[in-house]
């Protein structure tokens, strides 16, 4: 039987969808690495879990690779190491290179976590990207831009969630900008103006077997530089349009580029996560890829517009290398809830109950911001809803009718 050991930093929401997804996957041993204590597995769980490690840090591959190396002795063999955060590839890939478990390994974990290194594979192998350069002083940032103008962008060479992202316009936001260094240099591209797109891919051994998409609605950094703006994702219920489908063979040969020679093995089984641009020209970019399940409630979304569980099918494409394509039959979308103004609480939350009545049976769910939490740094913000319809143009509209009712204030 098939080992796998699954990495739940805290035993929350999300990662609990993962943990019972495994739990629920019959024919395979399943162990868990954590950093809550085994207590924290929620009970009807508990009794699937062949082994538990606590760790006091998932993200440091040393204890991490202990961990596993643990279980191993204890249960047996471990076949699969799994794990959902996009912080957690790399540590992950060390443990499997430390203990000969099969998988992504450091190599190839790097094409994705490294924003310099992933550019340069894409580039070398013909896929369309934006242009690049890793800065180690200012001097490097002038350079670049002398070569490809204002605006440009620059982010941390191993960032997620837009954090540390910014688009410099002129001299004086680049005077403004802290110097990157050696130790921390920085990610500068040249400013894509498009529209963002995600791929999401299921591969197995390296061959695609099934794709839906979604465009952000409007991109996560006019979301950051945009306060009172709150932020959806859209994925919409036609998966013939020629927008997303133009793209596949990009997507395709941008996943061939990043794993390489790994393609044909376990480390090609995935389900990834890929940012890209669509230009008003109709050309593609490539911006970014995760070896890892999408966030921004990309994983329900995916499950309501074809009517499956995707953290079960992701469970058993990892732990058995087999995926079932299903058919799409609705469009589906997430909004999110953002403060507007100064403070560091909420302080008002208005209009959920014109928004709810204007979603009608489109609303599947929705967390509402709550008085007093604190504001949110990212651009996710304070609450969410998800809803699904049979039409994209009904979708929209639901969509529309939650962004503009809720309005969320901070004091
Ligand atoms: N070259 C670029 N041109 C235009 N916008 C960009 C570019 N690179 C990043 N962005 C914007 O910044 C956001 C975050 O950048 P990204 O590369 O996706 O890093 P991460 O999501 O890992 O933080 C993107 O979603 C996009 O809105
Ligand atoms: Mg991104």
């Amino acid at each position: 039987m098939t080992h796998v050991v699954f990495v739940a930093p805290r035993f929350l929401e999300n990662t609990n969808r993962y943990v019972r997804a495994f739990a629920e996957l019959e024919d395979i041993t399943f162990s868990v690495v954590s950093q809550d204590p085994e207590e924290s597995i929620p009970p009807p769980l508990r009794a699937r879990v062949a082994g538990h490690y606590r760790v006091a840090d998932v993200l440091d591959a040393s204890q991490l690779t202990r961990a596993v190396g643990a279980i191993a002795r204890s249960i047996g063999r471990v076949d699969r190491l799994a794990g959902g955060l996009e912080q957690l590839q790399l540590p992950m890939a060390e443990a499997r290179d430390a203990l000969g478990i099969e998988g992504l390994s450091v190599a190839v974990a790097r094409n994705f976590r490294d924003k310099d290194r992933m550019k340069e594979v894409l580039r070398a192998r013909g896929v369309p990207v934006a242009r690049s350069t890793l800065a180690h002083a200012s001097r490097d940032i002038v350079a670049f831009v002398e070569r490809v103008g204002f605006p440009v962008i620059v982010k941390p060479q191993a960032g997620l969630g837009t954090r540390g992202t910014y688009r410099i316009e002129n001299e004086l936001d680049l005077a403004a900008l802290p110097p990157p260094s050696v130790a921390v240099p920085l990610q500068v591209e040249e400013f894509v103006r498009a529209r963002e797109h995600t791929c999401e891919t299921v591969t197995i051994r390296g061959v695609p077997v099934w794709r839906s998409g979604t465009r952000y609605f409007p991109t996560p950094l006019e979301v950051l530089e945009t306060s009172w703006v709150q932020y959806c994702v859209l994925l919409p219920r036609e998966d013939d349009d020629p927008t997303w489908t133009g793209f596949h063979a990009i997507n395709a040969a941008a996943l061939a580029a990043l794993f390489g020679d790994a393609a044909g093995t376990a480390a090609g089984t995935a389900l990834t996560h890929m940012e890209w641009f669509l230009r008003e020209d109709g050309s593609a970019v490539v911006n970014e890829v995760g070896a890892r399940p999408p966030g921004v409630h990309i994983m329900p979304l995916m499950g309501l517009a074809h009517e499956t569980d995707l953290f079960a099918d992701w469970a058993r494409l990892v732990a058995l290398d087999a995926f079932t394509p299903k058919p799409r039959r609705f469009a589906a979308g997430s909004a999110f809830f953002r403060g507007q103004g100064p403070g560091s609480r909420v302080a008002s939350v208005e209009g959920v109950e014109r928004a709810v009545a204007e979603c009608g049976d489109a609303l599947v769910e929705m967390r509402t911001p709550k008085v007093g939490q604190p504001r949110a740094d990212g651009y996710e913000g304070e609450g969410w809803a998800i809803v699904k319809h049979e039409t994209t143009d009904g979708l929209k509209h639901a969509l529309r009718a939650l962004i503009e009712n809720v309005r969320v204030r901070y004091a």
